[in-house]
C-alpha cells in the first residue's frame, strides 16, 4: 500500500525530471557514469571513482585547471565482483599541484560542450605545513535516505516533515567544507532484512541479494552531489561486513550469514567501491590509512577486525557477531604496528593536529555489552593514542551524539578543553538510518559533557590555527548548530611553513543563507528526495 504510494511519487518525480535517473535506477545507457566519488591520494593526487552498469574499457578521467581545457588524462581500472550489478571504475590522477582546483569529467560523460555543462571539480589537499584555516565535515552511521531507508515514515519522530535529512544538509553546505570523513556504517544496505521483518519492504528472500545491491546503489547515487565534489574518506563499520545485519527471524525462519551470496560477505562491496590512500600512507586497502591536509594529520583505523595482540574484533571470523570477516593484515599485528609507526612519524611542526577516527566507541553512555562498547578497541588503540598525544578521536556506531571530555583510561582530563594532555572524544552516530536513534543510558559516566538522541546531524570541525579547533554539531533538519566547543592546545605555532594558496574560506555562510541557497546546490536527486520525504507523510 505504502510502497505503491511511493511508486506513484517516484513516477511523478521521474516525469518531472525526465532524463535523470532516480537513485538506484539502472540507466538506459549502461556506461553512463554514476556515483562519482573522490578521495585524496596524497597532496598531489586524487582518486576519482565512479560506477557504471557495464564494464568501461580503459576508464579515463579528463581534467585541467582551466574549464576550457580538460586535455590532461589519467586512466585506471574497471572492476566488478560476484553478485554486483555495477562496475567500479577507479582512476588515480597524479602529478597535480597541491591546493589547486581542477575541473574533471570521466569516460562516457554525455558532454557535447563540457564548458557549458560545467564539469565537476575537485581540489587537492593543502600540503602539510600550510596553516590556512579550514573546515572538515564528519558523518557516521548514515544510510540510504528516502522510501527505502531513512524517511519521515521510518524515522518518525526523529525525522519530521519539512526537515532536511543528513545528505540534503551535507549537500547544501558542500561549499563550506573541504572533505567528508565517514567512519563506518555506510548505506545500511544490510538493513533490508530488518525492513522486511518490519513490513517496510516486501521482497522475496530468494531475491534479497538484488535489494541489497539496489540499496547500495541508491546510497551512492544519493550522495553523489557531495562525493563528486569533495574527497569522501571512508572507514569500515560493521554494516559493511555482510548482508544479514546479524541475522533476523522472518516467518519463523532465522537467517544468518548463509543468506549472504558471494560478493555480500567479508566487506567485498566496501573493498571494491573505494580507493583510500593506503599506498600513500603504508596502510592496508580501505581498512587503515592516513592522510594530511594542511595543518592536520588524519588517521583512519579499523575497529572491526585486525585488533592485534590476540584481541578478537566483533566482526572477526570467530568474533561474537558472527560476521566472519577479515583479517585484512598480512600478519595479526599489522594494523597496530602500522598505527604506531604512523603516529610516531608525524611532524607536529607541520601537522600540529592529529585526529583519529574509527567506527566503534569505547567511551559512551550505553549498555556495557561488547557489540555496543568495544573494550577490545580500547585495549588495542588507546595506549598509542595517549602515547602520541592524539588531539581528538571520532567514532559512532551508537546512534546518538555525545561530546565527552578529553579522557585518559576512563578519567576525564582535569584541564578539560583548556590544553588537555589526553585526546578529546566525540561520538556522533547520528547520520541517520532506517531504524531511528539509540537510547542512551543513565547515569552518565563522569566524562559526558553533552548528549542528545533526538535529531540527526553531522560534525563540523574547523581548524582555526595550530592552537584552536572548534567542533560543532550541525542539525541536519535545519542547519542550526546544536552544540559547539573549542579545544585549545598550548603550543608554539610556526607561521605557515608553506605559503597559503587558499581560495576558500573556513567561515560558513549562515544557516539561513544556506537554506535559501539550497535549490541552487541541490541536484535533481536531492530535489526528488525532498519530494519523497514530504509526500510520504500521506
Ligand atoms: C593556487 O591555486 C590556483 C587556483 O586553484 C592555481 O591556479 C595555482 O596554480 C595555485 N598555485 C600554486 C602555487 O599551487
Ligand atoms: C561551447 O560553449 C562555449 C560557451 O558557451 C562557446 O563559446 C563555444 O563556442 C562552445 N563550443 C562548441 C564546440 O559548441
Ligand atoms: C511543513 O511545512 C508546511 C508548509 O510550510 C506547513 O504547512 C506544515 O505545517 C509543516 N509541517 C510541519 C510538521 O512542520
Ligand atoms: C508481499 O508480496 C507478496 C508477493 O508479491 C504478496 O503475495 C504479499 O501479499 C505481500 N505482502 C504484503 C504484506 O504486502
Ligand atoms: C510461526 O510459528 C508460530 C508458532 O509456532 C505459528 O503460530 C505461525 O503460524 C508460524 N508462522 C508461519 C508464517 O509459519
Ligand atoms: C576476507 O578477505 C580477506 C582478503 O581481503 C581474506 O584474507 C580473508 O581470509 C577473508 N576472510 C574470510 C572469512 O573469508
Ligand atoms: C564493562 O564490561 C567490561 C568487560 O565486559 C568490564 O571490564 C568493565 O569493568 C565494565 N565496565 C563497567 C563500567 O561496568
Ligand atoms: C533517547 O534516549 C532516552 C534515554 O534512553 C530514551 O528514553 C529516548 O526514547 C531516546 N530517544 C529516542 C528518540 O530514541
Ligand atoms: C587561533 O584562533 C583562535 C580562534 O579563532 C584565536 O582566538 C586565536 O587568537 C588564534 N591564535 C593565533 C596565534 O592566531
Ligand atoms: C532546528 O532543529 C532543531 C532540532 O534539530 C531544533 O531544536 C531547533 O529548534 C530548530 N531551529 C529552528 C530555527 O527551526
Ligand atoms: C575570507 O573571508 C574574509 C571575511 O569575509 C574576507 O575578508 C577574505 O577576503 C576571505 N578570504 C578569501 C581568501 O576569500
Ligand atoms: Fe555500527
Amino acid at each position: 500500500m505504502w510502497l505503491s504510494t511511493v511508486a506513484s511519487v517516484l513516477a511523478l518525480a521521474s516525469t518531472a525530471l525526465a532524463q535523470i535517473n532516480l537513485p538506484g535506477e539502472v540507466p538506459v545507457n549502461k556506461l553512463e557514469p554514476l556515483q562519482h566519488r573522490l578521495a585524496y591520494a596524497g597532496t598531489t593526487g586524487m582518486y576519482v571513482s565512479w560506477n557504471t552498469y557495464a564494464e568501461v574499457k580503459n576508464p579515463t578521467v579528463y581534467y585541467g585547471e582551466n574549464v576550457w581545457d580538460l586535455s590532461s588524462t589519467a586512466t585506471g581500472i574497471s572492476i566488478t565482483y560476484s553478485s554486483s550489478l555495477t562496475w567500479s571504475n577507479h582512476v588515480k590522477v597524479t602529478g597535480l599541484k597541491p591546493d589547486t582546483t581542477y575541473y574533471y569529467i570521466v569516460s562516457n560523460t554525455n558532454c557535447y560542450n563540457c564548458s557549458e555543462l560545467a564539469p565537476y571539480t575537485f581540489t587537492t589537499a593543502r600540503p602539510a605545513g600550510d596553516f590556512t584555516p579550514y573546515t572538515a565535515a564528519i558523518v557516521i552511521d548514515m544510510g540510504v535516505m528516502g522510501p527505502y531507508g531513512s524517511s519521515v515514515k521510518s524515522d518518525y519522530p526523529v525525522l519530521t516533515a519539512n526537515d532536511s535529512n543528513t545528505m540534503q544538509s551535507l549537500a547544501r553546505y558542500v561549499d563550506g567544507y573541504d572533505l567528508l570523513w565517514h567512519p563506518g556504517d555506510i548505506a545500511y544496505a544490510d538493513s533490508w532484512l530488518r525492513e522486511q521483518v518490519d513490513g517496510y519492504l516486501n521482497v522475496s528472500i530468494a531475491d534479497s541479494y538484488k535489494i541489497y545491491n539496489f540499496l547500495l546503489n541508491q546510497y551512492y547515487d544519493e550522495l553523489q552531489p557531495v562525493t563528486s565534489r569533495k574527497p569522501y574518506m571512508v572507514v569500515p563499520g560493521n554494516h559493511e561486513s555482510n548482508c544479514d545485519e546479524g541475522g533476523f527471524t522472518v516467518e519463523n525462519t532465522t537467517y544468518d550469514l548463509s543468506l549472504c551470496v558471494e560478493g555480500q560477505r567479508n566487506f567485498t562491496g566496501y573493498i571494491n567501491h573505494y580507493r583510500m590512500p593506503s599506498e600513500e600512507s603504508g596502510g592496508v586497502g580501505n581498512f587503515w590509512y592516513s592522510f594530511d591536509h594542511g595543518m592536520v594529520h588524519y588517521v583512519s583505523i579499523n575497529t572491526e577486525t585486525d585488533l592485534g595482540n590476540g584481541l578478537i574484533g566483533e566482526d572477526d571470523v570467530n568474533g561474537p557477531e558472527h560476521m566472519d570477516s577479515g583479517p585484512f593484515g598480512s600478519y595479526p599485528n599489522e594494523q597496530i604496528d602500522w598505527l604506531e609507526k604512523d603516529l610516531a612519524s608525524v611532524d607536529r611542526t607541520k601537522t600540529p593536529w592529529v585526529i583519529v577516527s574509527g567506527h566503534r566507541p569505547w567511551y559512551a553512555a550505553a549498555n556495557n555489552v561488547s557489540n555496543t562498547i568495544c573494550w577490545n578497541c580500547k585495549i588495542a588503540f588507546e595506549p598509542l593514542l595517549l602515547k602520541y598525544n592524539v588531539d581528538m578521536v571520532f567514532y559512532g556506531h551508537i546512534h546518538m551524539y555525545e561530546r565527552n571530555a578529553p579522557i585518559a583510561d576512563g578519567v576525564p582530563d582535569p584541564n578539560e578543553l583548556n590544553n588537555p594532555s589526553a585526546p578529546w572524544y566525540i561520538l556522533n552516530g547520528l547520520g541517520g538510518h532506517y531504524h531511528g536513534t539509540s537510547q542512551y543510558v543513565e547515569p552518565f559516566p563522569s566524562y559526558v559533557r553533552y548528549i542528545q538522541n533526538t535529531t540527526y546531524g553531522w560534525s563540523k570541525l574547523t581548524f582555526h590555527n595550530c592552537t584552536h579547533l572548534t567542533h560543532e554539531f550541525i542539525s541536519s533538519a535545519n542547519g542550526s548548530v546544536l552544540d559547539s566547543a573549542t579545544l585549545f592546545k598550548d603550543r608554539q605555532c610556526a607561521a605557515s611553513i608553506i605559503p597559503s594558496n587558499s581560495s576558500s574560506n573556513a567561515t560558513l555562510p549562515s544557516a539561513d543563507k544556506n537554506v535559501a541557497g539550497a535549490m541552487h546546490v541541490s541536484s535533481a536527486f536531492l530535489i526528488s528526495m525532498s519530494v519523497i520525504v514530504v509526500m510520504s507523510l500521506l
